[in-house]
């Protein structure tokens, strides 16, 4: 072995460096957590950072804990409080040692052989997430890389399915909200669905789908020479945290032979809400369901579990031969784990979610839940007081969408009002939070996933709002 091959695997050096690297990253969540004077977002043009890297060498140039400090400066800091932008997890401390464990570990999971308790571990955790949702005894899934992927398998499934019963040379044409991730067309263009096969069917005022649009739509789809075989219900929508009306779309779905695919990504987790739960009514009947841990479960990314209220669909839609790989026997099979994924080789992510919902209890999540609508009913609720702000729609999740009223701006002007309001705030590092177009108007939007956001962040957050439009 040469020596820097050797150096690079020498437990005696990596073992001071792993503790100080934990040490550094202890700091940085200390101060992430409850220093009010740290930007939330130290804002750098893409191309200085770019400049400012070093090129890659093929000798060793920079010190592992320099480069981590500056990876954590550079970064947008999700455990500040006053980050409420991105849906993406504020994430356990602990899951950070699970990564770790993964990294060391490695095994790929695609066959049981190479992954015997991570295996396990991911189907005690699928099984979990099916059984909170009420799929039933015949429920199947599995965990994949994110909400994208695990759109694009569950519409792989309900093709396969749709092309079972029928002859070939049918047109097949897959129903979504307006309102969809745009993840969804893009499986669809990737499933082979010409653009004009995927149908956006127009939400209501409340960005909710309703079954008399999808009726308008499945008439208007079979009279153009199309076969609609899925719709796609929201539970929630990305940009306001709509649910659709689960049950009543199941309704829609058997009467017109639709495989019902819920995009849970973001709020399927809500499953075990005692609060909002009531929104994901009918859901036990969906054909699959996607649900992002690494959205609303101090998660890290990516955590997807996709998930089957029939374990054949599954079966059906990725059953391979490959000799070189699958060799287990009937038994076995099913643990193979790679005989249900897009993916082949996968990160071990059933070891970070087993651990992090066993020993943090479920019970953590629903009051992490919890907190997020509460905040967002308060930020609600004090948009809803003023005069200078008003609500784009009642929020039914932890997201809400609003905008800064000023008088005498036409709409045009009033939109590029909202872009620069938060382009100002983003940049003076007080806050970041995101902005949306909805029905072709902006508006800024706020996802609560932090823990340590208050009321009073919120109530900061309008007023530094005002601020930034009185120009101080
Ligand atoms: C409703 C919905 N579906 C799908 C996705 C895509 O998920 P991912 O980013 O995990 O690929 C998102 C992401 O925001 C989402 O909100």
């Amino acid at each position: 072995m040469s020596r820097r091959l050797h150096d690079a695997f020498d437990i005696t050096a990596f073992r001071p460096l792993a503790h100080a690297w934990v040490d550094q990253v202890c700091d940085y969540l200390q101060r992430a957590q409850t220093d009010p004077a740290l930007p939330v977002l130290d804002q750098q043009p893409p191309r200085r950072l770019l400049d400012d890297l070093p090129r890659i060498t093929r000798e060793p140039t920079q010190q592992a804990l320099e480069i981590a400090q500056k990876v954590m400066d550079a970064s947008t800091h999700v455990h500040h409080p006053r980050y409420v932008g991105h849906q993406v997890a504020t994430t356990a401390p602990l899951t950070a040692l699970t990564e770790m464990l993964n990294a060391v570990l490695n095994n790929g999971m695609a066959v049981y052989e190479m992954g015997q308790l991570q295996t396990a571990m991911e189907l005690r955790v699928v099984e979990w997430m099916t059984s909170a949702l009420g799929l039933g005894a015949e429920a199947s899934g599995m965990l994949t890389s994110g909400g994208s992927l695990g759109n694009l398998t569950a519409l792989a499934a309900a093709r396969t399915r749709a092309q079972a019963g029928t002859g070939t040379g049918e047109r097949l044409a897959i129903l979504v909200s307006d309102q969809a991730h745009y993840c969804l067309s893009r499986a669809g263009r990737l499933l082979g669905f010409e653009p004009d096969a995927v149908i956006a069917v127009t939400s209501d005022d409340r960005f909710q789908l309703r079954s008399a649009a999808v009726e308008r739509s499945v008439a208007a789809t079979r009279a153009r020479g199309l076969r609609p075989m899925a719709l796609v219900a929201n539970a929630c929508t990305t940009a306001t945290g709509t649910f659709d009306p689960i049950d009543e779309l199941a309704d829609c779905c058997e009467a017109h032979e639709l495989w019902l695919h819920v995009d849970g990504a973001h709020g399927a987790s809500y499953c075990v809400s005692p609060t909002a739960r009531d929104h994901l009514r009918g859901i036990e009947r969906a054909d699959s369901i996607v649900w992002d841990a690494h959205k609303m479960m101090l998660m890290p990314a990516l955590i997807t579990g996709v998930l089957f209220r029939r374990a054949e669909d599954l079966a059906a839609a990725f059953q391979q031969d490959a000799s070189y790989l699958f060799v287990s026997d009937d038994d076995e099979r099913g643990f193979d784990l790679g005989q249900r994924t897009v993916e082949c080789t996968k990160r071990a992510m059933g070891v970070t979610a087993y651990v992090t919902l066993s020993t943090l209890g479920v019970d953590t999540i629903v009051d992490h839940l919890e907190h997020g609508l509460t905040l967002a009913r308060h930020l609600a609720r004090r948009v809803e007081e003023a005069e200078d702000f008003e609500l784009a729609t009642p929020p039914f999740a932890n997201i809400v969408c609003f905008r800064h009223r000023h008088p005498g701006l036409d709409n045009e002007s009033l939109d590029r009002h909202q872009a620069d309001l938060r382009a100002r705030l983003v940049a003076s590092g007080r806050f970041f939070l995101v902005q949306t177009a909805l029905r072709g108007r902006l508006y800024l939007r706020c996802t609560f996933v932090n823990p340590h956001t208050t009321c009073d962040d919120i109530d900061t957050l309008l007023e530094s709002l005002r601020e930034v439009a009185a120009g101080r």
